[in-house]
């Protein structure tokens, strides 16, 4: 068994604080580069930061779903400005993209070149970690998720010298964050809770993590979706599940959501978290033959269900509450995102081919992930 966990993290309220020593003490850095998305510019979250690092030097173009196109222009400008630090400021967008950056200002060739588990030649450049939002927890974990922009499909491209060097992950940082945007990350970080438990590769400290971080966000995600800027317990129990859902997923893995929602999120652009909030009632009602007594665990562990229920019913009670917290937090349907019906064999193709499928705990094939599409457009 493996377990790495080796970035120095900073959490809690007013971390952010100690940002401008951090980068140039701890770090070392002279020339640091911010990777950020329009939305934090916008939020004035940029500002907050610039000032604490006045000469770094910002690329705020990231989209959701980072693209390939984008990530390459960025590394060809950025091998001319020889960084030596680079920041991702924002949600898992700009964090996966500031991983895949580092990596590139050291390699040579196209982001495409390195898909897969350490295909780096060098290192890559020191990574620093700022999430401002609840759900990525790519602040601890070494891949970064990029659309291939020619083939339409997520690449995984991870390693042990891809873990961020420190992350500060500071609660305050996501008190003005839109309400759409907590429950589409706040679910996202229950999807990797779930999955990291329900994964073939899931051990004993996984599962000691993964079981935390479901408690800490079932717990705290609907008041923090009430009202995050005066619910402060809320969002640091939030955004600590959010951190510790990472430790495990990223040591475990991601299962079927996953594979199904980077499908349509390569496809269609769909926000990340929204996919999985709409697939993982569905994955979890087609894997209970699978592991009925970890979900029933799960439920018995959020308080959800009566004690005296059978294993089955239990699991199922878990799985109506996760589908009942999507609808109160405004989720939409899949019917309601309108991809087209004729897409759903390519959505299922691309979901086995993901490299999480293996890690499912029930063995699924194509016309497997066509029945949980057709079962969530019901
Ligand atoms: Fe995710």
């Amino acid at each position: 068994m493996e377990f790495h966990m080796p970035v120095k993290l900073y959490f809690g309220s007013g971390e952010i604080n100690g940002l401008g020593d951090i980068v140039t003490q701890e770090l070392k850095a002279a020339s640091p580069v911010i990777v950020t998305d329009r939305g934090i510019v916008e939020a004035g979250l940029l500002d907050r930061i610039k000032a604490s690092i006045p000469t770094a030097r910002v690329y705020d173009s990231i989209e959701a779903n980072p693209k390939s196109d984008t990530i390459n222009a960025i590394a060809s400008e950025l091998r001319e400005d020889r960084p030596d630090l680079i920041i991702g400021l924002g949600g898992g967008s700009p964090l996966d993209a500031g991983k895949a950056l580092a990596l590139l200002v050291t390699n040579a060739g196209d982001i495409q070149a390195y898909e897969g588990r350490a295909k780096y030649v060098n290192d890559p450049l020191p990574f620093l970690a700022i999430p401002t939002t609840c759900g990525t927890g790519s602040e601890v974990t070494w891949v970064s998720v990029v659309t291939d922009t020619t083939r339409k499909f997520k690449m995984s491209i991870k390693g042990p010298k891809m873990y961020p060097a420190v992350s500060i992950v500071d609660p305050d940082l996501i008190s003005t964050l839109p309400r759409s945007i907590i429950a589409s990350t706040g679910l996202d970080a229950l999807t990797h809770a779930v999955e990291a438990y329900l994964s073939k590769p899931a051990t004993l400290i996984t599962d000691t993590q993964a079981v935390k971080a479901v408690q800490l966000i079932m717990g705290s995600l609907e008041a923090a979706w009430t009202d995050i800027k005066n619910n402060r317990q809320a969002r640091e129990e939030l955004m600590m599940g959010s951190t510790i859902a990472g430790f495990a997923f990223g040591n475990s893995d991601v299962t079927a959501v996953h594979c199904i929602s980077e499908s349509i999120g390569a496809l269609y652009d769909v926000p990340h978290g929204v996919a999985n909030s709409i697939f993982l009632p569905e994955v979890l009602a087609y894997n209970l033959p699978s592991c009925v007594e970890k979900m029933a665990d799960l439920a018995k562990r959020t308080g959800i269900g009566h004690a005296e229920s059978s294993e089955e019913a239990m699991a199922l009670a878990f799985i109506e509450e996760i589908r009942s917290l999507s609808g109160r937090l405004g989720i939409p349907s899949f019917k309601a995102l309108n991809i087209p019906l004729d897409q759903m064999e390519t959505i299922a193709r691309m979901s086995v081919a993901n490299n999480s499928n293996p890690s499912n705990p029930r063995d699924l094939t194509e016309s497997d992930y066509r029945i949980i599409l057709e079962n969530a457009l019901d």
